[in-house]
């Protein structure tokens, strides 16, 4: 059933919190991420469909679920989703992994793809676009519809902090794709930053301001 999902753990709410002091250096909101991406994963991936294969113990033999499909495709928006993605690779280090950039154009305000690479046929794989931030959705809408045309066996997308305005934004254009996300925020300011937030994800994973 789609839906947005807002995973209350309290490990994950307590990380969460970590990574929202502007004290917390790069080194530290770089793990913290990665730590909370696991336990995010964990509840992205509670469906996935198991298979039983015979397989050796030492002591006998005994059938076994493990996964039942092709590997999962996590794809990464640029440049903040690389750091859910080592989180999730962490958990699940056999994922396919795809990439996609967009920017939105000054002037048009229009979402534009610079960079696009996922596996190919994607049509008997489960698919997770993974981004920190859902702030206006439009990156996240414009990254699903493009994921879209590859025809995936199954969508979702996760993210750490949604605002309401995104949120609305992916359900509006999106209603088929489930959002997981960590806390929904209280709102946008003017220039599309969520507030109370954690500032510019980007730039305090990778140190660049
Ligand atoms: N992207 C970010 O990195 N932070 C926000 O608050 C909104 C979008």
């Amino acid at each position: 059933m789609p839906e947005i999902q807002v995973i209350k753990h309290p490990l994950i709410q307590h990380k969460l919190t970590l990574m929202r002091q502007q004290q917390t250096s790069t080194a530290k909101f770089r793990s913290l991420l990665k730590e909370i991406s696991m336990l995010l994963a964990y509840e992205v991936t509670r469906d996935l469909p198991l298979k039983s294969e015979p397989i050796e113990t030492p002591m006998e033999t005994m059938n076994a679920p493990l996964l039942a499909d092709k590997k999962m495709v996590i794809v990464a928006i640029m440049r903040a989703g690389q750091g859910i993605l080592d989180g999730i690779l962490e958990l699940i280090p056999s994922a396919r992994v795809g990439h996609i950039g967009l920017y939105r154009d000054p002037h048009t305000h229009m979402v534009i793809e610079y960079y696009f690479k996922v596996p190919e046929d994607l049509s008997d794989r489960d698919v997770v676009i993974v981004d920190p931030m859902v702030a206006t959705g439009n990156t996240a809408s414009a990254a699903i519809g493009r994921l879209k045309q590859a025809n995936p066996r199954s969508l979702r997308f996760m993210c750490l902090l949604a605002a309401p305005e995104g949120i609305e934004q992916v359900q509006a254009h999106h209603p088929d794709v489930t959002l997981y996300t960590a806390a929904i925020d209280r709102e946008l300011d003017s220039q599309g930053y969520i507030l109370p937030g954690l500032g510019d994800a980007g730039d305090r994973l990778f140190g660049t301001r």
